[in-house]
């Protein structure tokens, strides 16, 4: 059985990347088992897949055997592609006639700037499909046995970004008002001003002593996990080298992983 006939068996239907239209998909944190079927068939259709810095290699090498790889993207800190210019490329590319998968890692709308460039695709009458992926924020929680919610615990979540361009990022007063709601706050990109970060969520109420998960390159080759306390999380990050990506959860969830892989060894089975 063909990638496709593969695809149709599983789907009913393989929708269909037509020349001229972009797709705006989500890849998922890293394992390829977290690809959304859709996500899957825009690969094997794609002309040119033009994804961000976050794209597991994995992933990209599902594309089918003609796809073009085009690396556009924002690396933390390094020069990278302004967003125009981004916009700009998956424009030309469509008015080229090209079937064009714009892969980001995670889901195209958290924290990815989806939202920008299917309007800029709107505006330039190309058409498109946003495609939803499963969230770093959510996909690094689940993996690393951390629930994002748990019954008697939080009745919310809260997403927030730790850093990134400018008026996207949590202002240090809006961490102390995060802080009072009680409810546990996963952050993206908070690796470098993580020291700011606690010191805010302190301010706003949060114990020394609270649970704290750092999950690295989550549901990749390269995954580490830090169980933490925000008292200690900065020191132990430093000592133990961890680099973004990173998701970080903060609140009373974390504890539920300890628990849970208890119950998991006293069962003589395995999470993954
Ligand atoms: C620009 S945001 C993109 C988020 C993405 N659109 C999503 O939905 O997951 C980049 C941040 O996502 C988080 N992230 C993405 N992939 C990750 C992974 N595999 N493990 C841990 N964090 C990840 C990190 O906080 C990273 O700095």
């Amino acid at each position: 059985m063909n990638r496709r006939d593969a695809l149709e068996v599983l789907r009913g239907s393989v929708a269909e990347l037509e020349p001229g239209h972009v797709w705006l998909a989500g890849a998922g944190p890293g394992d390829p088992g977290l690809v959304t079927l859709d996500a899957l068939a825009g690969l094997a259709q794609a002309d040119v897949v033009v994804h961000d810095a976050l794209v597991d290699p994995r992933v990209l090498a599902l594309a089918g055997p003609h796809a073009q790889l085009e690396f556009s993207g924002k690396r933390g800190g390094k020069p990278s592609a302004a967003q125009e210019d981004i916009s700009k490329r998956l424009v030309d590319l469509a008015k080229q006639g090209k079937r064009v998968l714009r892969l980001k890692g995670g889901d195209p709308c958290v924290f990815g700037r989806g939202a920008e460039e299917a309007m800029a695709l709107a505006m330039a009458g190309v058409p498109f499909r946003l495609i939803p992926g499963v969230t770093a924020g959510l996909g690094a929680l689940a993996a690393a046995a951390i629930p994002a919610t748990v019954r008697g615990i939080n009745r919310a979540i809260i997403f927030a970004a730790g850093h990134g361009a400018a008026g996207s990022a949590v202002a240090d007063s809006e961490w102390e008002a995060l802080a009072r709601t009680a409810q546990p706050i996963v952050i993206y990109m908070a690796m470098h001003n993580l020291a700011r970060i606690v010191d805010a969520l302190r301010r706003g109420g949060l114990q020394p002593a609270t649970p704290v998960a750092v999950i690295a390159a989550a549901t990749t080759a390269t995954e580490r996990i830090l169980v933490s306390t925000l008292k200690r999380v900065v020191a132990e990050v430093r000592a133990q080298g961890l680099e973004p990506p990173a998701i970080i959860a903060v609140g009373e969830i974390v504890q539920f992983r300890a628990k849970l892989l208890d119950a998991v060894a006293a069962a003589g089975s395995a999470v993954r």
